[in-house]
């Protein structure tokens, strides 16, 4: 089989709210680069249940998953779109990658850390070994290209491992070493709350981040109430260097309006925040609002959201399936 030169996989937890963090930071690449690459995007429900859910909760958001990546232009004529629990050869290449990674290279991994917090020892098994699930699902397609944020940059330095030494211990070349790309002026959004703090869907209060489904009232609220310092704005990026929170919400425009921060501080150096707030909130509802109302339209159509994951999922499996059934020849397992 010759192997892709220019093929992404990448992944989404399908749990709670999508934020602009994630859009700006990855989603809106993975829309992008359909027209270059040949893409494949899942909804990680394996990954999420890593930490308690609800199995109603957990269905419905994957489902609500699904039909923004499509409200946002993910184009199931361009791209396999599916959901991980419908592959089993993530699972199963998981499990030998478990048996290639070594404990040292999980010990290292700042997001294991900061997700089991304090009480480690309660932190499940799954979730410790969540980068060798996620290696496998980039590397169970062969992956060449993997579009994320900037928080993922670790976990892609430790899927090359893998695959460079599940490489070199059985002597092939058979696995490429994914590449992630990091795209835009946003690869970091952080809180609206406190410039040191990722946006994140799980944190506490929804003041922190902007969600793909909020109405354009919330939004406009929630970046009136963006923490902000007492300065005007800077002429320049030096000026924002030792102010998260500006700075944020710099990145938030530049990537939203596709300039440059230089460019858009050409326009708001010297502007008090009540002013430059005004613009962004227009900016990101005017970004936003049309995928919302998308999103909803096809929530109102969970039959066209569900025939679209069967069949990437299908799609995806005849992919998968092959490679896996390679990798356990190169392992030495005994055909069935
Ligand atoms: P997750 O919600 O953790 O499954 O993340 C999905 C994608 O969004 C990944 O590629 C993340 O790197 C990206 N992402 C999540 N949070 C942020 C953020 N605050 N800024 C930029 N990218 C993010
Ligand atoms: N770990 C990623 C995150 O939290 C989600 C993910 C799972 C992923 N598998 C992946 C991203 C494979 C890229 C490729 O955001």
């Amino acid at each position: 089989m010759p192997k892709p030169t220019k093929r992404i996989l990448s992944g989404v937890q399908p749990t709670g709210n999508l934020h602009l963090g994630n859009y700006l930071g990855a989603l809106r690449n993975w829309v992008r680069l359909q027209a270059e690459y040949e893409c494949f995007y899942c909804l990680v429900d394996l990954h999420a249940i890593t930490v308690q859910q609800d199995a109603a909760a957990l269905r419905a958001s994957t489902r609500d998953g699904a039909a923004m990546l499509l409200a946002m232009g993910v184009d199931p004529s361009k791209s396999v779109l599916f959901v991980q629990s419908n592959v089993p050869a993530h699972a199963e290449l998981g499990w030998i990658f478990n048996c290639v990674a070594r404990i040292g290279w999980l010990n290292r991994m700042t997001q294991f850390k900061e997700k089991a917090g304090k009480k480690k020892e309660n932190a499940t098994v799954g979730l410790y070994v969540y980068p060798t699930l996620m290696a496998a699902d980039i590397l169970v397609y062969l992956a060449t290209h993997v579009p994320v944020g900037d928080d993922q940059r670790q976990h892609l330095e430790l899927c090359r491992d893998i695959a460079q030494s599940f490489n070199s211990q059985c002597g092939v070349e058979y696995f490429p070493l994914p590449e992630a790309l990091i795209l835009g002026e946003a690869t970091r959004v952080m809180s609206l709350r406190d410039g040191q703090k990722k946006m994140s869907k799980s944190d506490e209060s929804d003041y922190t981040r902007i969600n793909m489904s909020d109405s354009p009232d919330l939004i406009a609220q929630k970046i009136r109430k963006a923490r902000t310092d007492p300065e005007p704005l800077p002429g320049d990026p030096k000026g924002l260097e030792s102010r998260p929170e500006a700075k944020n919400l710099v990145g938030i425009f530049a990537a939203l309006a596709d300039r440059a921060p230089a460019d858009v501080l050409k326009d708001y150096g010297g502007a008090q925040f009540s002013k430059f707030k005004e613009d962004l909130a227009e900016l990101a509802i005017a970004k936003v609002g049309p995928i919302t109302t998308e999103m909803r339209r096809l929530q109102g159509d969970p039959g066209h959201v569900e025939r679209v994951l069967h069949e990437g999922a299908e799609r995806a499996r005849a992919v998968a399936d092959p490679i896996v059934r390679d990798v356990k020849e190169i392992v030495g397992f005994l055909r069935a």
